[in-house]
């Protein structure tokens, strides 16, 4: 009985020719310079008051509001809705009183969240190369 050795050995190398491309994609399209201190106090107000537990960024966190991360380029939901709703809540929703200072980090970190990509897999395609490409 013959080997598929040739089959076998041309697999393993695809498969690491795959490998490597897959882990240098992040060498090649590095991650634009940032505020990066203020988008992190901003992560610490989103965790202190909490909000992770009703709200999802990507899909994690609780479910009892909506996810978060596409909030500031829906068409309307701008900083002030996003205030307004702090301080009053709604329904479920408790008002929160959150210093000025700490609803501007609060924002920024939203917004880091919102360019990192999209969260509804509703609209994603799978390309050749079986990476994902979101559509707006
Ligand atoms: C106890 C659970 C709970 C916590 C904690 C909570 N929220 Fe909410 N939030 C909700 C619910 C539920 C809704 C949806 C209310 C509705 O539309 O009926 C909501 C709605 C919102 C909305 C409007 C979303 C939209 O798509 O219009 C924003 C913005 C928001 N919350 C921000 C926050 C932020 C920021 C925090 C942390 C400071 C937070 N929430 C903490 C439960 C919560």
């Amino acid at each position: 009985m013959k080997t598929p050795l040739v089959p076998f050995v041309l697999l393993c190398m695809a498969f690491m020719a795959y490998t490597i491309s897959i882990y240098q994609r992040p060498l090649r399209h590095p991650v634009p310079a940032e505020d990066a201190s203020r988008i992190a106090q901003g992560r610490l107000v989103w965790q202190k008051y909490n909000c992770q537990s009703c709200h999802q960024l990507f899909g994690l966190g609780g479910y009892l509001g909506p996810d978060l991360t596409n909030l500031l380029s829906t068409p309307g939901k701008d900083a002030n809705y996003l205030k307004a709703f702090v301080r009053s809540g709604i329904r479920q929703m408790p008002p929160f009183d959150v210093p000025e200072e700490e609803l501007e980090l609060l924002v920024e970190f939203l917004r880091a969240a919102d360019r990192s990509g999209k969260a509804s897999p509703a609209n994603f395609r799978i390309k050749s190369d079986g990476m994902i490409e979101a559509h707006d």
